[in-house]
């Protein structure tokens, strides 16, 4: 089976084809990170609008490089939620429109979803079930995934997701957006143990996170330094080394507690914050000691793309998903959880 996938959810248009037999076949991107920089997040007119301009030659340009005609693709999978509304209706409304004028079914697949299952599209991929840290720009969630679809919320971020943080805590330094690539940059250059930030949430039993004292610690240590116009490069690279510590420390001892949990023996993380190499050491470091594999996406699936998206409609169409009507429907705010298990 040979699926278009689709991701218009935020700042980033992604085009894939994803073949169950074949794996990856193409895959494009085109990140809108430069527009959005000047405005110090993202706009949301700004990014409907683009995704209209690139979609199209995206899709031609992967159509092309994977050698494939129309009748070739099988469905065509899209990003239906959660999202930006009007960003969402541009891959959802053309990825309608396509599977309708090609004859075959369109799939809308949870955004995060497709993160979820990325570290599936690696070589050496886990098995259901295994317990999934979910950490991207939106949302920073423990889950027991039991099968396709069937996602139990152990725990998640109560305020600000991680990789929210991550992007105020740069903008407090002028370090610009997206804050994540900015403050791990930054954290190499920094001076080990000069600022300790708190570990929020640990001493509490449970697997809930909070990150927004985190981001208020920083702000205290930000203008304890002078302010963005008054601190060092090397103040920036110290308060980005002890800022990326804590969150890395507070995922890793959350991600632990949670295993113990479910008993599980593989840690499945993904999301923007995943591409975090410190985050990937510290839980190699502390869970391999458990006997626990962590697994997740090679560097450009952490991020939003179109692969993940297409790799998630074709396990969904393989397992018999069932067609909706032809509404075009988008959900800005869809939880995991209201997913229903697909048999496999
Ligand atoms: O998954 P994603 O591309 O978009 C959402 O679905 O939100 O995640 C984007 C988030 C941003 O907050 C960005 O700062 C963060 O992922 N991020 C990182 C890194 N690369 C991206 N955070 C920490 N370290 C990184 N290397
Ligand atoms: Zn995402």
């Amino acid at each position: 089976m040979r699926v278009l996938g689709i991701e218009t959810s935020c700042d980033e248009t992604g085009v894939a084809i994803y073949d169950s037999e074949q794996g990856l076949l193409a895959e494009a991107l085109h990140s809108q990170i430069a527009m959005h920089a000047e405005f110090g997040g993202v706009v949301p007119e700004l990014a409907s609008r683009d995704h209209v301009r690139r979609l199209l030659p995206l899709i031609n340009q992967v159509m092309q490089e994977a050698n494939c005609a129309p009748s070739d693709i099988d469905g065509v999978a899209y990003t239906a939620g959660p999202g930006l509304a009007g960003a969402l209706l541009v891959g959802a409304s053309t990825a309608r429109a396509l599977a309708w004028s090609w004859g075959v079914p369109a799939v809308p697949v949870h955004h995060m979803e497709g993160h979820l299952l990325a570290p599936l599209l690696e070589e050496t991929a886990p098995d259901f079930p295994f317990t999934a840290l979910l950490v991207s720009g939106g949302h920073t969630q423990l889950l027991a995934a039991e099968s396709l679809g069937d996602y139990r919320l152990l725990g998640e971020s109560l305020d600000d997701a991680a990789g929210e943080a991550f992007d105020k805590a740069a903008k407090m330094m002028g370090l610009g957006y997206p804050g994540g690539p900015n403050i791990a940059a930054y954290a190499e250059r920094g001076e080990v143990g000069r600022f300790v930030f708190p570990r929020p949430m640990v001493d509490r039993p449970g697997l809930d996170m909070s990150f927004s004292g985190l981001k208020t610690y920083c702000l205290n240590t930000v203008q304890a330094c002078g302010g963005e116009e008054g601190m060092t490069e090397q103040d920036k690279a110290d308060i980005a080394h002890a800022f990326q510590e804590a969150v890395a420390e507070t995922l890793y001892i959350k991600c632990r507690r949670a295993l113990q949990e479910t008993g599980h023996k593989v840690l499945v993380m993904a999301g923007g914050v995943s591409a975090n190499l410190r985050l990937r050491e510290r839980l190699a470091e502390g869970l391999g000691k458990m006997d626990v594999a962590v697994h997740y996406p090679r560097h450009n699936l952490c991020t939003d793309n179109g692969a993940m998206i297409a790799y998630a409609g074709c396990l969904r169409l393989l397992g018999g998903e069932l067609q909706e009507d032809l509404h075009i429907r988008v959900r800005a705010r869809w939880p995991l959880m209201e997913l229903a298990p697909i048999a496999s």
